[in-house]
């Protein structure tokens, strides 16, 4: 079962990802964490590419170099972690592209990355998506002074547009993406994604405790 994490930067998806990685390895559900970009030798090259704060990118060129770190990602990881039974959680999955470069670059209409997203995944879908969601002031807040990358220097406007993208997505696909307050503390959000996954654990037929078939 694949399942991913989503939302703006410093919105506190990371640390929601670790606390389900580490209760699902607690509990035998023989997880595999990933992050996008990243993830093969690759798709991590193609990641300090992207992030590079000194390189100039056209932003249909950073859409396809983005799709090309998660096709190898997939082929690579994914798809076979998953064919072992294994719970697969993402940090990040194709709903950041609809949301970075469709809404915030706002370079691709959200019916034609569906499409984009089935051939780069050779439709590979989440079972579950969870969109931790911030007012940007919070996000910011959280991320702090550090170094901001190429993607984090893009301003508020397109943090405006990325958060609001996700949201669209989340109401037009209510079924897989679940929304979450993201400014309550982290326990909170956690015991709510266990209780969460343990149901669809239990729907997959799989005894928690056992596997987590894909
Ligand atoms: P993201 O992966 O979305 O960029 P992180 O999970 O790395 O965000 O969290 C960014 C910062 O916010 C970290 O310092 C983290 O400890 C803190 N943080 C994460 N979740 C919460 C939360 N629910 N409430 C308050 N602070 C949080
Ligand atoms: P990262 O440091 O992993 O950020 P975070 O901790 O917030 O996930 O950097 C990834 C950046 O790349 C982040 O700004 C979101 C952006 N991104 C896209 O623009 N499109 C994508 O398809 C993906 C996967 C990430």
């Amino acid at each position: 079962m694949l399942i991913t994490f989503e939302g703006i930067d410093g919105s506190g998806k990371s640390t929601q990802a670790r606390l389900l990685h580490a209760h699902a390895e607690e509990h035998g559900w023989r997880p595999l964490l990933v992050r996008e970009p990243g993830g093969t030798d690759l798709s991590e090259r193609v990641r300090t590419i992207l992030l590079d704060p000194e390189a100039h990118i056209d932003p249909r060129a950073e859409l396809l170099l983005f799709a090309a770190a998660r096709a190898q990602l997939v082929h690579e990881v994914i798809r076979p972690a998953l064919s072992e039974g294994r719970l697969v959680i993402a940090d990040r999955f194709y709903d950041s592209t609809t949301a970075y470069q469709g809404g915030g670059r706002g370079i691709a209409e959200a019916s034609w990355l569906r499409s984009f997203h089935q051939f780069v995944t050779s439709n590979l879908r989440p079972r579950r998506t969870y969109l931790v969601d911030v007012p940007l002031m919070v996000a910011a807040e959280r991320r702090g002074s550090t170094e901001r990358d190429r993607m984090e220097g893009a301003g508020d406007e397109f943090f405006e547009h990325v958060r609001a993208t996700y949201l669209r997505l989340a109401d037009a696909e209510a079924g897989r993406i679940v929304r979450l307050d993201g400014t309550r503390p982290p326990e909170v959000l956690h015991t709510d994604i266990v209780r969460d996954v343990e149901r669809l654990l239990a729907e997959a037929s799989v005894g928690t405790g056992t596997a987590a078939s894909g």
